[in-house]
């Protein structure tokens, strides 16, 4: 194999020739799908000359002919290789029309164009396009298209593609056509096409200028009854952003096209969404809470790239946090306006948290604007997506809703249609605020979690109190010495009696508002607040207003106080996290030299306290009490020593278990008063009264004895919604006991025609803590309803066990590890995208015991050595073992 070659930042260089307009012609068949492209081509005279070739991607297809301007192009007059077409003697504009073979049937990378069951779909982003013709694959070549689709009328009646339908007709042949006409220039990542027998659910919206939108989304046939969320969801989001930020959708029609074999979780194909059907299909017996708000989390995100990604595009791939992290952003203060903002907040910074501060400190560290890839989709990434979005918040606390709002205008006004840079975004942001964002940038370039350490001095006599910041960005593989970000550190200070106090900084004439930003610049930083009556304690960084690791250096005492008395949700939220954190963490050590075990009764009450309030959100209490999971605390634990994932599980198995034998009669309490008694309704206020039902539920699980067992598998027997029917399986899956087995019989005799909700039964079974579940997993491969070549599969069996049940997975006799590594080598030859996902859980190897450390090297070793290793996988395994 050749060593893959690396791309840089830093190499960018703008296209030689640019495609005005491309006509498509793609015969649909079995076998050999033909696709005419015709491109109208013009040199780009500040980058080439008359001795610049052309150079076009394509690879995986049968060039039949190539014409240009109409004459058929000898074999002398242009070279192939694998990867590139290059005819070296062009004009300064001209058509090329070729024509090429290709065999969706084949393809089980899902990039390009595939099948899914019985229809054919395409995903193009990163670079996928160059799978279905010869093209400048790159997102600043911008094109109007046009395609013409021709297919079986009776197995294909639904043919799609971007912008509007303007001609259709049948053939004599049992074939009929379409034509479809895309009126916005677009990068070919947007490219899309669908064809197959689809229902359609229709509806309209009229925008804020009075123009009606017809809305469709196609679903298998057999799903129609399952749509009607999205559709909601779909309006709301048009609506939103209208709203919020002044962006109306500018084509006539919106589609959306449901499929079940789908790399990643949906893409915003210009007018032609395509999602992995777990984003769109829903109803109550079958989709759970989290389902709803992921549906309507994951349309408003494909909607919203409208403006942010299509209309304003990447000016190239290392930029993808410009439309992500932007995407994400507006996707999160979209749910927050739907749902509840704390909690919504809590949610995502737990995810980032969990996994992308991981990330940022092992061996594929990237900046936010990454410097340099081996293969495009690897960098699809909770940094570029997630931190990405943190990035942007950070702006938008610095700048304010006004002003943040003045420079997104200014941005959609400047750059429509163009494919820019995030300086461009930045530089409307600082230009419609004469603010200075030029230290700021470096949080696009540094890669790594800074840490801000805390240090508080009260001064009694002069009644001043003095915040001093300190900040480090710990070193990433790419970049040893990091400079000083600019921090927003949102603060405030609780006096003895839980209130906020008015802050007035030293200098300040009088008190301002009891929430204030500090903005770190220097390494180390000062704040001195005067006129301050008693030693407050301090609530730093509300709302997470940056994504760092705060060292507070606060007490149980201090902890526990914020956790019962802060103002601002999200840090109440983490002082309790950070308590049982700190509480679970001390149980770990006292386990591992052999110690009994002992949770403080102090705990058990501040627990109880925040579980019978009644003046808290629900869905807040259930996140305030979810204690941090195993992983949670490996993260933790691996900041200070080898991460011991036995110990970890006893830990928490310890504390789970204790709280729910001292509060046995208050779970049950919160149980009760919780049931529904209406019917299933997606609203804030129902979804918390099932989380909080079924959070007691699992505590309740953890007892373990027969009249537990059977109260759990009655609550299974009757749940009339997915949400509480898979709570129960869940707990139950998890017991040793005579329950289980039938129940988890039962559930797949009900759903077995549902494939997504198989999912979450092969799920549920890979994250099982009892012994005997890697025998499972490997028996449930060969189930006649698994397939390793459906992404969602492989998600919920082989990631579900890999990701999501540690202590097993991590398995001393590394068992587990071999296990992946098996599935990893298989995927490697069918969906490299998938593979390369799943061996990034070996990424963290370094951080483990010797033993395991060694297990672990051997099978990235053993993946390493595997002939045909895709470049995907070979950039992950290749840095983690460097
Ligand atoms: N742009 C898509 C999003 O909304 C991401 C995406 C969908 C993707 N499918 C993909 C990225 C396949 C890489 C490969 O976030
Ligand atoms: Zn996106």
């Amino acid at each position: 194999m050749e060593t893959p070659q690396v791309k840089y930042l830093r190499d960018y260089r703008p296209p030689a020739y640019w495609v005005d307009t491309i006509d498509l012609n793609v015969e649909l068949k079995e076998t050999d799908t033909l696709v005419r492209s015709t491109l109208t081509v013009r040199r780009n005279t500040d980058e080439a000359d008359e001795t610049t070739p052309l150079i076009l991607n394509g690879r995986n297809m049968e060039l039949m002919s190539a014409m240009l301007d109409g004459n058929p192009l000898s074999e002398d007059q242009y070279q192939t290789d694998a990867e590139h077409l290059t005819i070296s003697d062009v004009p300064a504009r001209f058509t090329l029309e070729t024509t090429v073979k290709i065999q969706p049937q084949q393809n089980t990378s899902l990039e390009g164009l595939y099948r899914s069951g019985g229809m054919f779909c395409t995903q193009c982003e990163a670079e996928g396009f160059r799978n279905i013709t010869w093209f400048p694959d790159r997102p600043d070549v911008m094109a109007r298209y046009s395609c013409t689709i021709v297919a079986d009328r009776k197995k294909y009646p639904i043919l799609l593609s971007n912008g509007n339908l303007t001609d259709s007709g049948d053939m004599d042949d049992g074939r009929h056509w379409v034509r479809w006409e895309d009126p916005f220039k677009k990068p070919c990542y947007l490219f899309a096409l669908v064809a197959g027998d689809l229902f359609c659910l229709e509806d309209t919206f009229r925008t804020q200028s009075g123009r009606d939108v017809a809305l469709r989304i196609f679903v298998e046939h057999e799903n129609r009854d399952k749509c009607d969320y999205a559709m909601q969801s779909l309006r709301k989001s048009m609506k939103w952003d209208e709203e919020a930020y002044g962006r109306e959708y500018d084509l006539d029609i919106y589609m959306i096209v449901a499929v079940n074999d789908f790399n990643m979780g949906a893409m915003e194909n210009k007018g032609l969404n395509v999602f992995n059907s777990k984003y769109v299909l829903a109803k109550p017996e079958t989709a759970t809470d989290a389902d709803f708000w992921n549906i309507e989390r994951v349309i408003a995100h494909e909607y919203f790239h409208n403006w942010t990604g299509n209309r304003i595009t990447l000016r190239n791939w290392f930029q993808l946090s410009l439309k992500e992290g932007l995407t994400v952003f507006r996707d999160q203060e979209f749910s927050s306006d739907m749902t509840s903002r704390p909690v919504k907040r809590i949610a995502d910074v737990r995810v980032l948290r969990a996994y992308q501060f991981p990330e940022d400190g092992g061996p594929m560290a990237h900046p936010v604007r990454p410097a340099s890839y081996i293969k495009m989709d690897n960098f699809y990434t909770v940094t570029v997506y997630e931190k990405g979005a943190e990035v942007i918040r950070m702006i938008h606390r610095l700048l304010g809703p006004e002003g943040f709002r003045k420079g997104t205008d200014l941005y959609f006004e400047r750059h429509d249609g163009q494919a820019v840079s995030i300086e461009e975004f930045v530089g409307a942001m600082a230009d419609a605020n004469g603010a200075d964002f030029s230290q700021f940038m470096r949080w696009y370039s540094q890669a790594g979690t800074p840490e801000v350490t805390v240090k508080r001095a009260y001064d009694a006599e002069n009644r001043t109190y003095a915040l001093t910041f300190t900040q480090k960005c710990p070193p990433t593989p790419d970049m040893a010495d990091k400079a000083p970000m600019h921090i927003p550190v949102a603060l405030g200070l609780l006096g003895r009696d839980g209130e906020d106090m008015p802050l007035q900084l030293r200098g300040e004439s009088e008190p301002g508002p009891t929430t204030r930003v500090l903005e770190l610049r220097a390494a180390e930083e000062t704040f001195e607040f005067v006129n301050v009556p008693e030693a407050p304690v301090p609530s730093i960084l509300r709302g997470f207003s940056a994504p760092v690791r705060l060292r507070a250096g606060y007490t149980d005492e201090e902890q526990a106080f914020l956790f019962a008395c802060d103002s601002d949700e999200f840090n109440r939220w983490d002082a309790g996290q950070n308590l049982f954190a700190k509480v679970m963490l001390r149980l770990i050590r006292d386990i591992r030299v052999g110690t009994a075990p002992d949770l403080r009764p102090d705990m058990i009450e501040s627990f109880r306290q925040t579980l019978r309030n009644t003046d808290l959100d629900k869905s807040f209490i259930a996140q305030a009490l979810t204690l941090p999971t195993e992983s949670e605390l490996a993260i933790l634990m691996s900041e200070s020593g080898d991460i011991d994932p036995d110990a970890i599980h006893a830990a928490r198995h310890f504390t789970v278990r204790t709280l729910a034998q001292a509060l046995k009669s208050d779970f049950e309490q919160v149980f009760d008063e919780n049931r529904d008694a209406g019917p299933y309704r997606v609203e804030p206020e129902a979804i918390g009264r099932r989380s909080l039902k079924n959070l007691a539920l699992g505590y309740l699980g953890k007892l373990e004895t027969p009249a537990v067992s059977r109260f759990i598998a009655a609550q299974f027997q009757k749940a009339d919604n997915m949400t509480d029917e898979i709570a129960a399986l869940s707990v139950l899956s998890h017991m040793d006991c005579e329950e289980r087995e039938p129940a988890i019989a039962r559930f797949y005799e009900r759903w077995q025609s549902d494939v997504l909700v198989l999912d979450k039964w092969f799920a549920l079974q890979a994250a099982a803590r009892l012994p005997g579940t890697l025998d499972k997993v490997k028996a449930l491969l060969e189930h006649p309803d698994f397939s390793i070549k459906n992404p969602n599969k492989v998600r919920a069996l082989i990631g579900a066990f890999c990701g999501m049940n540690p202590w097993r997975f991590h398995d001393a006799s590394g068992a587990g590890y071999e296990f992946l590594a098996d599935r990893v080598i298989e995927l490697n030859a069918i969906n490299p995208q998938i593979a390369s996902r799943m061996v990034a859980v070996l990424n963290h190897w370094k951080k483990y015991d010797a033993g395991r450390q060694a297990l672990m090297k051997t099978q990235l070793e053993r993946i390493a050595a595997t002939p045909d290793l895709s470049e995907n996988v070979y950039e992950i395994v290749s840095k983690a073992l460097a």
